[in-house]
């Protein structure tokens, strides 16, 4: 297979990431399925590619033409087999809890065509630990999105002992295609690249705040003013997701056991209060 072959993209999420790859892929003229189990997910995203399209055509952005374009190239559905049923490449973006993953890998797998690529948008479960669960592991990989995901360039791609060269070249042709900037990861490592250095970020400027030196604010300050950062820290994991970075912790504190990994307890804190960010209005900023 080729690049040239992959005509039709399902996009399985239409959360925080799922919604803006789905609406990538439809920007670059694919013909783009989006699939959630919750239609209300689902009318959110609808709802924001058609607010989002007319305000790039205002902006200068982009063309009618090509607005109109990506809304017709666009469908959403709640129905999995009607999304990756005629799929040729499925990206799946929804929530990290490796047991979900795999069970939804096993269902796609009897479902996407046998040609189809399935790439996971995970940005920390390695795709080895879900492509055992299809007939098809050498066209199973890492496909990680930044978030928000229509601005930012990076796409990483990760490479399994599992995946064939081909799909690994497909999917790096696909991020060209999508007008993303590929790198790929010849060997699965935890976080990959990017989320290794913000982690590390992260963690600090967590330190830094649990033990009361500094608030949030003024790390975000600092951050964004001495290191020329778009957003500090804080604000980040907000537009990321504070239920994200507590299951990333989490997950990784299952494995290693090393309680530098648990989940700092800030984290905690706004997690069990249901403040996960942005999407919540609510996380160390408030949006309402
Ligand atoms: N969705 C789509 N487009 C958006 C957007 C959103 N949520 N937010 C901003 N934009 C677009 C705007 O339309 C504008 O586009 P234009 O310049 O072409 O007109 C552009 O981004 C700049 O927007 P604003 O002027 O409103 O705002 P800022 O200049 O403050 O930029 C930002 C917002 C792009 C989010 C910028 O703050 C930024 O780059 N932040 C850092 C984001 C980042 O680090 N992302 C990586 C996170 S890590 C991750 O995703 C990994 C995962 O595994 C957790």
């Amino acid at each position: 297979m080729k690049i040239q072959d992959i005509k039709k993209i399902c996009v399985i999420g239409a959360g925080n990431m799922g919604h803006q790859i789905a609406l990538c892929a439809a920007l670059a003229g694919y013909q783009v399925a989006c699939t959630d189990i919750s239609q209300e997910m689902l009318n959110k995203a609808e709802g924001f590619a058609r607010t989002y399209l007319p305000e790039r055509v205002a902006k200068g952005k982009l063309t009618q033409e090509q607005a109109d374009g990506a809304i017709a190239n666009l469908r959403f559905t709640q129905s999995l087999e009607e999304a990756a049923g005629d799929a040729d490449f499925v990206i799946e973006a929804v929530v990290e809890k490796i047991d979900i993953k795999r069970k939804l890998f096993r269902d796609l797998d009897g479902i996407a065509p046998p040609h189809a690529i399935l790439a996971t948008n995970s940005s920390y479960i390695v795709s080895s630990k879900i492509a055992d669960v299809t007939k098809r592991p050498d066209k199973v990989c890492n496909m990680h999105f930044f978030n928000p995901a229509l601005v930012m360039k990076l796409v990483e791609v990760v490479q399994g002992p599992h995946t064939s060269a081909e799909t690994a070249k497909i999917t790096m042709d696909l991020c060209k295609k999508m007008g993303k900037i590929g790198i790929l990861i010849q060997k699965e490592i935890y976080g990959f690249v990017v989320n290794r250095i913000l982690t590390a970020i992260n963690r600090e400027a967590l330190f830094l705040a649990d033990i009361g030196v500094v608030s949030p604010e003024e790390i975000d300050i600092a951050v964004t003013n001495a290191l020329g950062h778009p957003m500090g820290p804080f604000r980040l994991m907000d537009l990321t997701g504070i239920d994200l970075a507590y299951y990333k912790a989490m997950e990784r504190y299952r494995e290693t056991h090393d309680p530098k990994d648990k989940p700092s307890p800030l984290v905690v804190e706004k997690f069990i209060k249901g403040e996960w960010g942005k999407k919540t209005k609510k996380g160390f900023y408030s949006y309402e």
